[in-house]
């Protein structure tokens, strides 16, 4: 039986952080045996956003080389980047006739965006949605992994797909959102602010990049209180993120210590978080060195690259012959 396709990507901007790890790239892992996976590299979506280029290919070969460090491996899953297929520009092209100014801004993330760069509200801004949609259907992907934020930019692409099936023939299957195991960890703002990401308060958000001192100094400021007022309360969500983090890193009987520390009102914050802090830099320290020596070997990096964009073009271009046949764009 042929393997279910699987494609998601991840924008260049900003280092990958501990809530991308174990919400999203720790399960992209998982999947690699049991699909056909597609990881890539949005450089093209940055450039809507980040229009000065001077980073972007340190950025590139980081994101590559972070998530070849976390476990992805180049020989199982197609990773490239965006800009090396060129037949996804080519479907974003068809798509844009397929896809209406109307519905494309009322998209709340164009409108976010809108308020946020009000002097450069590009075209590639407003059909940010139709290039996400070429990414996922120019390999026919079923299964797109990925967080809350982009699910109406996955149901445009339904729609798109939808539109191009009905108008030229059935091409395109349905995309839909995927969640690999039963519940997505969330992994919270050190300051009690939300979600982990990538841009906000860079002290309450722990990259795969810090060192362990940095890593300790981030975790001992992190947000506590007065500790619990009687026997077996329930735990604030900043708190309950502290133990979330210790569950994944440290050891059971440390996490059980904990618990029932808090469970008996007598927690120490401190304690917890030096443990936490000293497990944490434990866990990091080999995928942040792998990270550099990859980012350190153009040779090596050079070489998943051209192989990852060698996979993916001979899936793209399958789709493209397919495309141009149904719509007539052949001579
Ligand atoms: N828009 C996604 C984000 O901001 C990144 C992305 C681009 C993507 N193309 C994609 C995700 C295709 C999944 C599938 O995170």
């Amino acid at each position: 039986m042929q393997k279910e396709v699987v494609l998601s990507g991840i924008r260049p901007t900003g280092f990958l952080h501990l809530g991308n790890y174990f919400g999203a790239m720790r399960n992209y892992v998982r999947m690699q045996d049991e699909y056909n996976c597609y990881f890539f590299v949005a450089d093209w979506h940055s450039l809507t956003t980040h229009p000065d280029t001077k980073a972007l290919k340190t950025s590139v070969h980081r994101v590559i080389a972070e998530n070849i460090a976390c476990g992805l491996d180049p020989q199982k899953v197609s990773l490239y980047v965006q800009s090396d297929v060129p037949e996804i520009a080519e479907l974003y092209l068809y798509l844009n006739t397929l896809a209406y100014k109307g519905e494309l801004e009322k998209v709340p993330t164009f409108k976010d965006k809108v308020r946020l760069q009000p002097d450069n509200v590009n075209a590639g801004l407003l059909t940010y949605p139709v290039l996400m949609a070429a990414d996922i259907l120019i390999h026919r992907a079923v299964k797109v992994p990925v967080g809350k934020d982009q699910e109406q930019h996955l149901e445009m692409a339904r729609n798109f797909a939808d539109r191009f099936n009905h108008r030229y023939g059935e091409v395109f299957p349905q995309p839909r959102a995927f969640n690999f195991s039963k519940e997505l960890v969330k992994i919270l703002s050190l300051d009690g602010n939300g979600k982990m990401s990538k841009s906000e308060n860079q002290m309450a958000t722990i990259y795969l990049s810090d060192e362990g001192e940095l890593v300790k100094k981030k975790i001992m400021k992190a947000k506590t209180d007065g500790g619990p007022a009687e026997d077996n309360a329930e735990k604030p969500d900043y708190i309950q993120n502290l133990f979330t983090l210790m569950s994944l890193v440290s050891s059971d009987d440390v996490v059980k210590k904990f618990e029932v520390d808090y469970s008996q009102c007598n927690i120490r914050y401190g304690d917890l978080k030096k443990q936490l802090a000293e497990d944490m830099a434990v866990f990091l320290k080999p995928i942040r060195e792998k990270a550099t020596a990859i980012q350190n070997d153009n040779a090596y990096l050079q070489k998943i690259m051209r192989e990852g964009a060698e996979k993916a073009r001979a899936s793209a271009r399958a789709t493209i012959n397919i495309v141009r046949e149904s719509m007539g764009v052949k001579y």
